[in-house]
């Protein structure tokens, strides 16, 4: 079970770096006002939650301690940031600063998931 679970915080790291990554490559367009939600940013965040929630079953299921105040605060976070990008993936430019709000959230999400111990 264990290396199920190590398994899924794997696919949930891959996870993470479709969106960031794909928010990274758009940094310079961002800075013209051209930037784009690419598909990678789409399927990462999707990824994100599926796998997620998976990890939630894995862990309660081994009757691990569970944040949930902190998945909850994720989960909020990903659903905005999920939303945003679904809604806006077919619009060849996007706006500077939602574009600029998405990859806030993003880093914001990471840095809650490893501070927050
Ligand atoms: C962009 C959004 C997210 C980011 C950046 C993120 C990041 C991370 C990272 C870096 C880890 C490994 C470190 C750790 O154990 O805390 C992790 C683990 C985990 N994440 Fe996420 N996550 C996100 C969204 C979610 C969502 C939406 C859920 C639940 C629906 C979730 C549930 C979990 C669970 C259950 C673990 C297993 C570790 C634990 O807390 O016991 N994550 N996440």
């Amino acid at each position: 079970m264990d290396v199920l679970t190590h398994l899924f915080v794997g696919l949930h790291i891959i996870g993470i770096a479709a969106l960031l990554g794909g928010f990274l490559t758009q940094m310079k367009a961002m800075g013209q006002g051209t930037a784009r939600f690419v598909p990678g940013m789409l399927h990462g965040a999707l990824t994100m939650l599926v796998t997620g929630m998976v990890l939630v079953g894995l862990v309660q299921s081994q009757d691990h301690d569970l944040n949930t105040v902190k998945i909850g605060i994720k989960l909020a976070v990903l659903i905005v940031i999920l939303a945003l990008v679904y809604v806006k993936r077919d619009e060849e430019k996007v706006d500077k600063g939602l574009f600029a709000l998405v990859g806030g959230l993003t880093m914001a999400n990471v840095f809650i998931a490893v501070l927050w111990t």
